[in-house]
């Protein structure tokens, strides 16, 4: 039972509850990727988008001066499709090849299955956290990965913050709030929380953000991450829910239904910044044309019948088109402060 007949949690414990869950959890029992599924990500629209990422990694690496040992970690691989695609590009780069440890952190018993059917199991590690990682220069991958953990949201009325929560009343679910002390929000925004009458963020990911910020600060390296977000302006109200890829209040079918929020981006970069990282963002249309991915579907369409082509690049304005997952989409490139690497955000 999500929650018990008039009982109420906070919202990040419900979404959790609906997620990870790990009987009924929306992760734990149910492939939601693709056409027949919830939501498709990136790297099931086109081969293309994992090809450039391989790409990214292989010149970051050469920037790290070519590491003998190197993890390449993605952080939950869902149905394990950009793994297999960077693993397949990376078996051409012998070098790179030799050095790269590939990882992959993962929550879900099931999708760990799936991505077992699709990769090469001698060649990737999986992991439950951070700490199993051994101790070298690693690349962290992230892709619509942090849009998965659970926010907290907080609200001002009449100069006293509440928290949201979730009760549940006559075979119901529905929002209330609950008086907090401003001293739960100041831990997270420090002095930024006078700027503000509404607060959305994620205590898990901060905590977890923070983890990847000492490893790379210890061990050297970077994380590449990719997801929906903002990058300026106040916080708002980014929940949502999506099934069968239309978007329902978070409310209608939690365990169904896949719980999420925008990125606030600014809120990462002060984070990694606190860690003495550096951050770089862009959006994912313009990392992905500056990494080529035009010019490589132009050189694997040459020679295709005209709807082949046509369908490689209809998915790529997907990917890149500012009206679709271009701009909305953001990256950002976390890496130790002297670091130069710059590829895809010049
Ligand atoms: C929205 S899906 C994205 C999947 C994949 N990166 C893609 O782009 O297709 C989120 C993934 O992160 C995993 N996940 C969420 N929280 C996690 C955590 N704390 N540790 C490991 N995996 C997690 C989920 O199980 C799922 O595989």
């Amino acid at each position: 039972m999500l929650i018990g007949h008039n009982k109420k949690i906070s919202l990040d414990r419900f979404i959790y509850k609906s997620l990870y869950d790990k009987d009924n959890g929306y992760y734990i029992k149910k492939n939601p990727f693709g056409k027949k599924g919830d939501f498709i990500t990136s790297p099931n629209i086109s081969v293309l988008f994992s090809e450039m990422i391989s790409i990214w990694l292989i010149s970051f690496w050469e920037n790290l001066k070519k590491p003998k040992k190197i993890n390449i970690i993605e952080l939950g691989a869902g149905n394990g499709e950009m793994m297999s695609q960077i693993i397949k590009t990376l078996n051409n780069f012998s070098e790179i090849n030799l050095s790269a440890n590939f990882l992959i952190l993962e929550k879900s018993p099931l999708l760990i299955k799936i991505q077992k059917t699709k990769i090469d199991k001698k060649k990737v590690g999986w992991i439950k956290n951070l700490k199993e990682i051994p101790k070298a220069p690693t690349i962290f991958l992230a892709n619509e990965f942090f849009d998965a953990f659970p926010i907290k949201q907080f609200l001002m009325k009449n100069n006293n913050w509440y928290e949201k929560y979730v009760a549940y009343k006559k075979n119901k679910f529905e929002v209330c709030d609950q008086k907090v002390s401003s001293k739960i929000i100041e831990k997270y925004l420090g002095k930024d929380i006078k700027k503000e009458k509404f607060v959305e963020y994620s205590p898990s990911a901060m905590k977890f953000v923070n983890e990847i910020a000492n490893f790379i600060f210890k061990n050297n390296g970077g994380l590449l991450m990719i997801d929906y977000g903002f990058t300026s302006g106040k916080m708002k109200n980014t929940l949502q829910s999506v099934e069968k890829h239309r978007q329902i209040s978070f409310l209608e079918n939690p365990y169904n239904s896949d719980i999420t929020h925008l990125i606030n981006f600014k809120m990462y970069k002060k984070e990694f910044a606190n860690s003495n990282l550096k951050s770089l963002i862009t959006t994912q249309g313009n990392f992905l044309i500056k990494l080529g991915i035009l010019k490589r579907a132009e050189i694997i369409s040459k020679n295709l019948q005209f709807s082949k082509k046509a369908d490689i690049f209809y998915r790529i304005k997907r990917l890149i088109d500012a009206k679709h997952m271009g701009s909305l989409f953001k990256v950002l490139f976390v890496s130790k402060s002297k670091n130069n690497f710059n590829l895809g955000f010049k």
